[in-house]
């Protein structure tokens, strides 16, 4: 469905159910229907794993933030930031209001591009680097911790031109809630447990934390970035990991339960193998 003269962008309802809509480029006759699976389709392509998506309760605070401050009724509220998409080549309707989580990397240049266009924005943006551009909009800075899909928690900052003169609003209702998702978030996660075999970087840290060496050689493992068993449920090893050899998988577990032993009793005094007692062991069947 869709081709080089097209492009897409989602719309939301004030509950943060969105849509898609394909639009033909501006160059040619706009033509706004929805198509949903294809949408999917091309959101499955082009899915890496250096995007930040934003979940749907995310998403809600922010809708129903700027429905406080900027009644959203009778306004569509435009996505036009995922994969594929193209946001310069939006035909922009005088009763949209862009709501969005844009790539940070070229942030300042779809501000320019919608204060220029006089497109009415509301946009996630990096908390730390929030006031690097002198762009003529306001900063609203909630010292917002958000979680994005894929794990990573970034410190996120907004940007807008719905607020008129204001050029900074330091918003503590808006930090409490997302201070709040992060806590509610954290008692519901689940804890991934993974079986020996495989290593990741929070067990080594786990050990090495406790006061527990290890050493892996490059032949007992090898790189690794998720189980099958993730697979079906679209996981994947976060920040990726390594599969282990029985004698390496054997390492870890031991480090790992000596580990466990030292968290009970700080008092516990880990007595080692010496070089003869693993010559007598390697001698048994
Ligand atoms: C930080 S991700 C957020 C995705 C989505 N908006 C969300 O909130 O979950 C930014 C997305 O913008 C897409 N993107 C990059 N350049 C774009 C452009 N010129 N027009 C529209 N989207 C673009 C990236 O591929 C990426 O998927």
């Amino acid at each position: 469905m869709e081709n080089k003269n097209s492009s897409f962008y989602k719309i939301v309802d004030l509950f943060g159910n969105d849509q898609t809509v394909i639009i033909e480029k501006k160059k040619n006759k706009p033509n706004l229907f929805s198509d949903y699976e294809s949408f999917l389709d091309k959101f499955e392509i082009k899915k890496t794993t250096d995007d930040c998506y934003t979940p749907k309760d995310v998403m809600d605070i922010i809708i129903n933030y700027v429905n406080d401050k900027y009644p959203l009724k009778n306004k569509k509220i435009v996505r036009p930031f995922f994969p594929g998409g193209d946001y310069e080549n939006i035909e922009y309707e005088d009763n949209m209001v862009v709501i969005d989580n844009p790539p940070f990397s070229i942030i300042s240049k779809i501000c320019k591009f919608y204060l220029k266009n006089g497109v009415k924005f509301f946009l996630f943006c990096p908390h730390l680097t929030a006031f690097s551009s002198d762009i003529d909009c306001t900063h609203i800075i909630a010292s917002a911790d958000i979680t994005y899909e894929n794990g990573a928690t970034i410190k996120t900052a907004f940007v807008s031109n719905l607020f008129g003169d204001i050029k900074i609003i330091g918003d503590a209702d808006l930090y409490q809630k997302f201070k709040s998702l992060q806590e509610r978030n954290k008692t519901n996660l689940p804890k991934y447990e993974y079986p020996n075999h495989i290593i990741t970087v929070s067990k080594i840290a786990y050990c090495v934390e406790k006061g527990i060496n290890l050493k892996f050689h490059k032949k007992e493992i090898k790189h690794y970035r998720g189980m099958d068993a993730q697979k079906k449920h679209g996981k994947a090893l976060f920040g990726c990991g390594f599969i282990a050899s029985d004698k390496a998988a054997a390492a870890a577990a031991a480090a790992a339960a000596a580990a466990a032993a030292v968290q009970k009793n700080e008092n516990v005094i880990i007595w080692e193998l010496s070089q003869r007692e693993k010559e007598i062991i390697k001698s048994l069947e």
